[in-house]
């Protein structure tokens, strides 16, 4: 049983810190966000995840965890984890300075000899910056990036595919891996620019295998095969894989878009092209503009004046998190070309101003509606009857960009029905 430390309390932090004090560990969660602590503390989780609540209230009850914004009581850790944003710069490059932020604290407080566990998405050779800013030669910086999918975390922290470890002193290493108490998962060992290349190769891959799974679905349209059938016979080639080739309207969210960007920004820096990343993003780009371009068509080539009901906020389905979401991203687009939106998400609630309505509920989205596009697979989106919609919509025409709609369904139902790339 270790003493564990987390920096930052977010969306990687909370889980993090839930996981480790059900392993068995003790648990300090360390955050700048009062109010945040304070809701932890009385076992109220501050984001939505399948799960996490009740590991937070386990771990709570059981002594193994507790929340503060007293960095004094970090300094009995012998690893600390460092869960903090990285947001992107202006250039793209991922901003430390949050990171750095938590390194004056761990200068003061951090126990002698102790670890300091990168988690957050760091650039390569950034281990280097933060030991140079931590300037302590006792505390020895491990790499050990998160796979960690929302929606999915609990389930992504006890069942990973690979845990990855780097630092420059392998018994370090080992002690952070074997803090997981995993005898099954994969894992490698390393040093830390590997392990932290290692995340931005695998988030960007996956990125790169999306963009280009929706441009293949695309040409579907254009070719007139059925991308249902084109994608399962891609995926059963045990070279490509049958995971993540669901099309969609792009992807987003709070990690493929920066990571992205940031492993451009480290390979120019390193004069190494990397045109397929490059092609990766503009690719998306166009994935959101074609989904536009599709809705524009369904209503005979103007989107001026149309009322647009936007079924989903969420990145995906399974989180309340909005950042970077193509659902924005495209209802942004549709509102750029005269239409006006209403949006309904079973879960996001929104904090920032945006130039469309969210609204309460689905009923007040679809009232009205010229048409409706599908831009989040909330299952409570799948299970909806045509029916029963078509009771408050002015026009019965939807755009599926998730595909988790049956087509006959709906077209029995007298809605003009389109999907992406053929998909039935
Ligand atoms: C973070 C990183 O942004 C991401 O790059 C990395 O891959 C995983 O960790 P996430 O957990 O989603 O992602 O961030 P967020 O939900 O914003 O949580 C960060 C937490 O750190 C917030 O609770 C914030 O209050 C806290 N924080 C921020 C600090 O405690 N100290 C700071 O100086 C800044
Ligand atoms: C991602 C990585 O998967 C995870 O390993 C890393 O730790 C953090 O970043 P996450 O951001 O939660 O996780 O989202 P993910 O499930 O990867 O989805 C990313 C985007 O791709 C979303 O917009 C999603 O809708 C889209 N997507 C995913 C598809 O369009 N089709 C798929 O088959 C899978």
């Amino acid at each position: 049983m270790a003493n564990i430390g987390v920096i930052g309390t977010g969306y990687v932090g909370l889980t993090t810190s839930v996981c480790f004090s059900k392993i068995g560990h003790k648990v300090v969660g360390f955050d700048i966000d009062k109010e945040k602590i304070h809701r932890l503390n009385s076992g109220k989780s501050i984001i939505f995840e399948e799960g996490l609540e009740d590991l937070l209230q386990e771990g709570l009850n059981s002594n193994n965890l507790f929340f503060t914004d007293d960095a004094l009581k970090l300094k009995d850790c012998d690893f600390y984890f460092l869960c903090v944003p990285t947001p992107q710069d202006k250039d793209g490059s991922a901003d430390l300075s949050y990171i750095f932020n938590a390194c004056v604290i761990l200068r003061k407080v951090a126990k002698k000899n102790a670890s300091i566990v990168t988690k957050s998405t760091v650039p390569v050779n950034a281990w280097r910056e933060i030991s140079n800013y931590l300037n302590r030669s006792d505390l020895v910086i491990v790499s050990n990036p998160e796979f960690l999918r929302e929606g999915t975390a609990i389930n992504d922290f006890f069942n990973p595919d690979r845990i990855v470890v780097g630092s420059s002193e392998k018994l370090k290493s080992i002690e952070v891996l074997e803090l997981y108490k995993n005898k099954v998962a994969s894992f490698v060992i390393t040093d830390n620019t590997s392990a932290e290349l290692i995340k931005y190769a695998s988030n960007s891959f996956l990125a790169m295998k999306l963009s280009f799974v929706n441009d293949i679905t695309s040409l579907c349209e254009k070719v007139g095969a059925n991308s249902k059938d084109v994608l399962l016979g891609f995926g059963q080639d045990k070279r490509i894989g049958d995971k993540f080739i669901k099309p969609g309207p792009g992807w987003g969210g709070s990690c493929f878009p920066k990571d992205v960007k940031a492993l451009l920004r480290v390979s120019e820096k390193n004069s190494q092209s990397m045109e397929l990343l490059v092609a990766t993003v503009s690719s998306n780009e166009k994935t959101f503009a074609r989904v536009v371009d599709k809705l524009e068509i369904l209503l005979g080539g103007s989107l001026v004046d149309k009322k647009i009901a936007g079924l989903g906020l969420s990145f995906k389905a399974g989180t309340d998190d909005y950042r970077d979401s193509p659902a924005i991203a495209i209802i942004d687009r549709i509102v750029g070309r005269g239409a006006q939106v209403s949006a309904f998400d079973p879960v996001v609630e929104i904090k920032e101003k945006f130039n469309f309505s969210k609204s309460l509920n689905l009923i007040e989205a679809l009232q009205d509606s010229d048409a409706i596009v599908i831009l989040t697979e909330w299952n409570e989106f799948s299970s909806l009857d045509p029916n029963f919609v078509a009771k408050f919509v002015r026009q019965k025409i939807i755009l599926d960009a998730r595909n988790i709609l049956d087509k006959d369904t709906w077209e029995r139902s007298g809605f003009k029905f389109e999907s992406l790339g053929n998909w039935a």
